[in-house]
């Protein structure tokens, strides 16, 4: 047996792959240790979403290739996003690195393996690699995170995903329900679905709807969410399952990037702000206190401060719960990564400043009209900060702490709202 040891960087798409090549890897004589210092093998999983992510990977890089320094036989490669994003460089631009494996080439892993060295590279993107008979190694707790779904057709002009990970693909649904069974019976009261447009998911008949019909009907499983869904995918069959199907949770993460039609159209979002604020009045007509957050860019090329104020302005007018924010960054191969940027450094930062205060006054504001109020929170663990308290997540995905000497993880318990900050809710048992 041989030991590895993977780094993951970027979203949870690229957690769940992790999860899957330890899987993958074990039933080819690999254990996995989570110390540097104890592996033949180390793999860094990466991130190409913005130049930064690029960046901590190469820092990050320089630092593990001491374990090669010290133990020459040690194995190091870099896998995922930035692997393919930088498929052709790579190798020459860091020649301690053994191998490069982009998203679709896992399953060759222990294979290039044996061959590794000399920065042998597989970066094969593979419209039809799903991953679906590999059973990932998965963190112990009482969610499970499942990917339903590989890749990205949108092409967004401003995002590197669908260069990196290729063409839009669905699991069988035959595939995922049997996985989330084998979760429930193992322990796993929560699935959250992953996809980078998860609501586009279709295996022949079963569309994204159905499949959170047919999930709702696992016993044991108590939560459904899924993450990311895009606003144009979001049907009215998908809102009719989110409000019909008692454990599908009230949360929705749905990115905006922006709130301004000039923008939207040169970022080819495929919505207009109208369409989009409608499409979120629909999903609050249908489900009841939904808890709602996004993801915004600023200093996109061409924004001017009134694309900018209506991005303020829109942050207003929905009221999200949170709001993943970021600094435009431009990528190479995409559309807008030719296009000259507008907006400095400085005023990116500025605006960035501007619309974290926005949020975090907002989500000060959702999570005080909780107070008084009742949830259900599915326990998971003993509180990061406090003593004697236990923490779990209400069905809004919102974390919430109480004074409890010991309860079970995976129990839902009744928790009334007394208390809250920005980011958290506390409470006491009722
Ligand atoms: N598939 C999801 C987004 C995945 S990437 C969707 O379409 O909603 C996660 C977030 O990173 C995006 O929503 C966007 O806000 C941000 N992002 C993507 N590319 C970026 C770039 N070039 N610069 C800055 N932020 C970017
Ligand atoms: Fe990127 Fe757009 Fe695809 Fe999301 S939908 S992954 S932002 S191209
Ligand atoms: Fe990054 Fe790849 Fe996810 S680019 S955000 S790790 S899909």
């Amino acid at each position: 047996m041989r030991s590895i040891y993977i780094e993951t960087y970027g979203c949870q798409m690229n957690l769940a792959d992790t999860e899957l090549l330890f899987g993958h890897l074990r039933r080819h004589g690999y254990w996995r240790t989570d110390d540097p210092a104890l592996a033949d093998v180390i793999l860094v999983n990466t991130c190409a979403i913005r130049e930064h992510a690029e960046e901590r990977v190469l820092g990050r890089l320089g630092h593990l290739v001491r374990h090669k320094a010290r133990r020459p036989d040690v194995q190091l490669g870099v896998a995922g996003c930035m692997a393919q994003h930088l498929r052709d460089t790579l190798a020459a631009q860091l020649p301690f690195v053994d191998f490069v494996v982009g998203p679709d080439a896992y399953r060759r892993l222990p294979e290039i393996l044996e061959r590794a060295g000399d920065g042998f590279v597989d970066v094969r993107l593979d419209r039809d690699e799903t991953y679906a008979d590999i059973v990932p190694e998965r963190a112990a707790g009482v969610r499970a995170w499942v990917t339903i779904m590989r890749g990205c057709d949108k092409f967004c002009t401003f995002c590197v995903v669908p260069y990196v990970r290729g063409r839009e693909r669905s699991l069988p649904a035959t595939a995922i329900i049997e996985q989330v069974q084998q979760l429930a019976d193992a322990g796993y009261r929560e699935v959250v679905y992953l996809g980078q447009t998860v609501n586009a998911y279709h295996d022949g008949a079963v569309d994204f709807a159905e499949l959170l019909r047919r999930t709702n009907g696992i016993d044991g499983i108590a939560r459904i969410r899924f993450t990311s869904p895009h606003p144009s995918d979001m049907s009215e069959r998908v809102i009719d399952a989110m409000a019909t199907c008692d454990k599908v949770c009230p949360q929705l993460h749905l990115p905006v990037q922006s709130g301004s039609d000039r923008i939207l159209a040169a970022m080819e979002r495929g919505y207009t702000v109208t369409q989009y604020v409608g499409l979120v009045e629909r999903l609050r007509r249908a489900v009841p206190g939904l808890a709602l957050s996004t993801d915004i860019i600023v200093g996109f090329p061409g924004e001017d401060d009134a694309d900018f104020r209506a991005t303020c302005e829109l942050m207003h007018a929905v009221g999200y719960d949170s709001a993943f924010m970021f600094k435009y960054s431009a990528r190479a191969g995409t559309k807008a990564g030719r296009w000259p940027e507008t907006v400095s450094e400085e005023e990116k930062g500025r605006r960035l400043q501007a619309i974290i205060d926005i949020q975090e006054q907002q989500s000060a504001v959702c999570n005080r009209a909780l107070i008084g109020s009742r949830a259900e929170v599915l326990v998971e663990g003993p509180a990061r900060r406090q003593a004697g308290w236990m923490a779990g997540k209400t069905p809004h995905f919102k974390t919430a702490v109480f004074p409890a000497d010991h309860v079970e993880a995976g129990t839902q318990v009744c928790v009334r709202i007394t208390g809250s900050t920005a980011h958290t809710l506390v409470g006491c048992l009722e």
